[in-house]
């Protein structure tokens, strides 16, 4: 379902939501499941939104084959709060955690979790200008936990494979990755995203813990930080995210229509390398330097032969209704963000531009 004024929405996130969602959304606005009243505007502790609290979970557990020993977490405070909030809670003060950085959020994840952690960069794919993902490195078998990013939002690199960290658990920051494959839970401690991908608005953050990691003492700190009291308390602690707990459900339901995590992973994979494929045959105009192997299906950043015509393709990109293709400011170029809202349409609307612009100005 398309609304034919709106564009196609490439941003990195906040980034689209499936119309659907939005649809749905807005003719339950003024009246939701017969209250009467918006979603937002019911108490959380309430019979309806409970019970819609509790759906949400049990749609999210079935989509992505969560085991019972694993809690899941709707909170706040975006990706960034937890880069510290997770040391916090699966470290104690003297306790190492080894840390990989393939790019800008790693980089920053290791960042702030050392004043809770002594935290060690296991691996760095640095010197390549994170232009690849590591494949073998040493884990330190007395590290809390093995903190790595699968997607690289900003570099564009995602892991193929997931790293060997034998007893250590795997901690993931999945912000720009979740929900997008099929992917095996039981080999994680805790996977982590800020919803304004895959999920929904930002403001929520989906955390989902491996029991034995909720139950480590951490080091002294207010209830509020202690994902175990959030557990407690079904991630009601204090007055959640209501708005984007809601969204996020009906984004789960609508991967269910879709055909859940395989038909989601296939028609990414499909759109990735249809994109990519579009870049590297033509001819040199465009380019992007990623290991081929360490490619992201979610983020994909490229680059014009002659960066003096990136105004004019930005210009003319938007007035053909493709959206926020601009690169990070951090790497320039430009940028096309294809999660699971974008379909495989408005990946072959940008194609055509694209083989078009180089045409023009080949
Ligand atoms: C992989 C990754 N981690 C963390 C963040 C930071 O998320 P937030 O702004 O919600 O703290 C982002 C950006 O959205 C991201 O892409």
């Amino acid at each position: 379902m398309t609304h034919p004024a709106r564009p196609w929405n490439f941003s990195a996130g906040p980034a689209a939501l499936a119309p659907e969602v939005l649809a749905q959304a807005q003719r339950e606005l003024l009246d939701w499941r017969g209250t009467g009243v918006s979603v937002m505007e019911v108490s959380h502790r309430g019979r309806d939104f409970m019970a819609m609290a509790e759906e949400t979970e049990q749609d999210l557990r079935a989509l992505m084959g969560i085991p019972d020993s694993y809690t899941v977490l709707f909170l706040q405070g975006g990706a960034t709060q937890h880069f510290a909030q997770l040391a916090m809670n699966l470290a104690g003060p003297e306790d190492r955690a080894d840390y990989v950085v393939t790019g800008h959020w790693s980089q920053k994840a290791v960042q702030e979790a050392m004043p809770y952690v002594n935290a060690r960069v296991a691996a760095s794919t640095e010197a390549d200008g994170f232009r690849s993902v590591p494949t073998q490195f040493e884990v330190d078998p007395q590290a809390a936990y093995l903190h790595f990013t699968p997607n690289e939002t900003i570099h564009g690199t995602e892991f193929h494979h997931l790293p060997e960290s034998g007893d250590v658990p795997l901690v993931a920051d999945m912000s720009s990755d979740i929900l997008s494959r099929p992917l095996d839970v039981s080999k994680f401690g805790m996977i982590y995203a800020g919803a304004q991908k895959n999920i929904g608005p930002s403001g929520l953050v989906l955390l989902i813990v491996r029991d034995d990691l909720l139950r480590r003492p951490g080091r002294p700190m207010a209830d509020i930080f202690r994902y175990a009291r959030h557990a407690e308390r079904d991630s009601m602690l204090n007055t959640p995210n209501t708005w984007g707990w809601y969204l996020a459900g009906l984004t789960f339901q609508w991967i269910a229509a879709q055909g859940g995590l395989e038909a989601i992973g296939a028609r990414n994979q499909a759109k990735a390398d249809a994109l990519y494929a579009a870049i590297d045959g033509s001819g040199g105009f465009y380019t992007n330097t990623i290991d081929p192997t360490a490619r992201s299906r979610m983020n994909v950043p490229f680059r014009l032969h002659d960066e003096a015509l990136d105004a004019t393709f930005l210009q003319a990109s938007a007035e053909a209704g493709l959206m926020a293709l601009k690169g990070h400011r951090a790497l320039g170029g430009m940028r096309a963000s294809i999660y699971n809202a974008m379909p495989m349409q408005g990946v072959q609307a940008l194609i055509d531009f694209m083989g078009d612009f180089a045409r023009r100005h080949g």
